[in-house]
């Protein structure tokens, strides 16, 4: 039988990617909108909503939805209690975050190599050898919380320069390049040994707060600190003062308690702390894999076939 599925996008997209998600089937209808009032409008008539977040309000009023497909990683905005409670499918982009990667390995090797320290002397035309002299990566420890599809990729790359990978892993099981799996209980353990953090977990009631004072007075005087999964992941309070005691040696980070980062927190200023914000897994060409993706997801929907990605709602992520 047919019936029209209104695939609702908050998102700007181009027409291609328009026509591509309409090509699925016949019956898909695509509203793509930038403007949150315009969603909400649309929502009645959605079945599907797809965005990095959905506004709550249009889930409110959306009665005919089944299913959300986020084009981000992690899905913790969106599990408030009317998605909790009703039949609604959470699927997401996991598995197309290579700029994600990328953005650890920018942040990692910049901090090493201090272009930091030589980027501040730059802006004011200073020629200093010694403080932009870095070290190099090969050789050190990187432990990666969270091996999931983000990590074990920056476990392979990790590899490629010579780096010893550990990490974490919520169910363990052995993960390509990466020396030493241990389970959520080896935190301490990686915490000591590595020369990187790298937290690409989701952020949910197990992993919030979960590096604190402690973890951070575990760690190594001069370890350095990546954040690209969630900023309450990582006690912001507690991390800004072991920065400003030197009790670690730098942080990368691109997600914050509060985005935007506000205006007045001692993190700016910081010359070992690098901000970016909330872009490490974005690029101009990230539709051009989403998209796809979502098109496979979307065929499988309207089969009834296994979806990609899928979330365990109970468990957030
Ligand atoms: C972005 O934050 C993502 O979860 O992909």
């Amino acid at each position: 039988m047919n019936r029209e599925i209104t695939v609702l996008v908050f998102a700007k997209l181009d027409e291609r990617h328009v026509a591509q998600i309409q090509q699925v089937d016949p019956q898909v209808r695509v509203a793509a909108v930038n403007d949150r009032q315009k969603g909400i409008e649309v929502a009645p008539q959605a079945e599907v909503m797809v965005g990095w977040n959905v506004p709550r309000e249009a889930v409110q009023r959306a009665p005919k939805l089944r299913w959300i497909h986020s084009t981000a990683a992690g899905v913790d905005q969106l599990l408030y209690p009317e998605i909790l409670e009703r039949e609604i499918v959470i699927t997401t982009s996991s598995g197309i975050h290579q700029p994600l990667v990328e953005h650890v390995f920018a942040m990692l090797l910049a901090l090493t190599r201090r272009l930091h320290v030589a980027i501040r002397n730059q802006t004011q035309r200073r020629w200093e050898r010694s403080q932009a002299m870095g070290d190099e990566v090969r050789g050190k420890t990187i432990g990666v919380l969270g091996l999931g599809h983000i990590g074990a990729d920056i476990a392979e790359k990790a590899q490629v320069f010579g780096m010893r990978v550990i990490g974490t892993k919520r169910t363990p099981a052995s993960v390509v390049g990466v020396d030493r799996v241990y389970p959520p209980e080896g935190l301490a353990e990686v915490l000591r040994e590595s020369d990187f953090i790298v937290v690409a977990l989701p952020l949910t009631t197990e992993t919030r707060g979960l590096i604190g004072e402690r973890e951070l007075r575990t760690m190594k005087p001069t370890a350095i600190l990546i954040n690209i999964g969630r900023g309450p992941i990582v006690q912001e309070r507690a991390l800004t003062r072991a920065l400003q005691d030197r009790k670690i040696g730098g942080a990368g980070l691109d997600v914050f308690e509060r985005e935007p980062l506000p205006a007045d927190s001692p993190l700016w200023g910081m010359e070992h702390v690098i901000v970016t914000p909330h872009v490490s897994g974005t690029s101009p060409g990230y539709m051009d894999a989403a998209v796809p993706l979502l098109c496979d997801n979307l065929r499988r929907y309207i089969d009834g076939t296994p979806m990609l990605n899928l979330v365990d709602k109970a468990r957030g992520y």
